[in-house]
């Protein structure tokens, strides 16, 4: 049986640095791996070279240009990790990326999406933060946010628990 088709949109926060973990263990699991990065994502974290080698196909950041790879449909999109700032555009029909216009897209085709979040305390605190989750809840997407789910850590300390990302939380749930 040939490999399912994952997307993993990458957003703007420190385990984008470790992404790579992510993919080998989804590959691991049988699953072919496509990624989509925000600008934020690959202008800070990225090693854009070492994630095409990682999963043998192109990163997209863009819309596609003449002789890029073109994308298989997907088995299951997972958005890890997702920012505060992603979460709540998307949330609101913003489509200003690449990544929020295929997120847009694919919430309305009704595609099983997983995301786990990266946010603070402080962030999760918003209201406006509160209100996009459970948007994207009742839009039928699975937000790993919570008790036993990803949950947020007090502000300046994202980079001490990136060994502890719950990655594996958002590939049981696709499962
Ligand atoms: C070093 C660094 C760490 C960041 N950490 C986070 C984070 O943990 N969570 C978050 O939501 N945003 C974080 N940000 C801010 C986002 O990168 C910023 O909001 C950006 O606009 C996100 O764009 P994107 O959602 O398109 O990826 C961080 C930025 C930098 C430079």
């Amino acid at each position: 049986m040939s490999d399912r088709v994952l997307y993993l949109f990458i957003c703007g926060a420190g385990p984008a640095s470790r992404i790579v973990e992510m993919v080998t263990s989804a590959q691991s699991e049988g699953w072919s791996v496509y990624c989509i990065a925000t600008p934020a994502a690959i202008e800070y974290f990225v090693d854009i070279q070492e994630l095409e080698n990682a999963t043998g196909h192109q990163v997209r950041t863009a819309y596609r240009k003449p002789g890029d790879e073109s994308l298989p449909r997907p088995d299951g999109v997972v958005v890890a990790p997702a920012t505060y700032n992603t979460i709540n555009k998307w949330a609101a029909g913003i489509s200003d990326t690449y990544a929020l216009n295929q997120l847009a897209e694919l919430t309305g085709l009704g595609v099983k999406i997983v995301v786990l979040p990266f946010v603070n305390r402080a962030l999760a605190a918003n209201r406006v933060f509160v209100r996009s989750v459970e948007e994207l809840r009742q839009a039928g997407i699975r937000v790993l946010f919570g008790p036993g789910e990803f949950e947020p850590h007090p502000p300046r300390t994202g980079g001490e628990i990136l060994d502890i990302y719950p990655w594996s939380l958002a590939l049981d749930a696709l499962n």
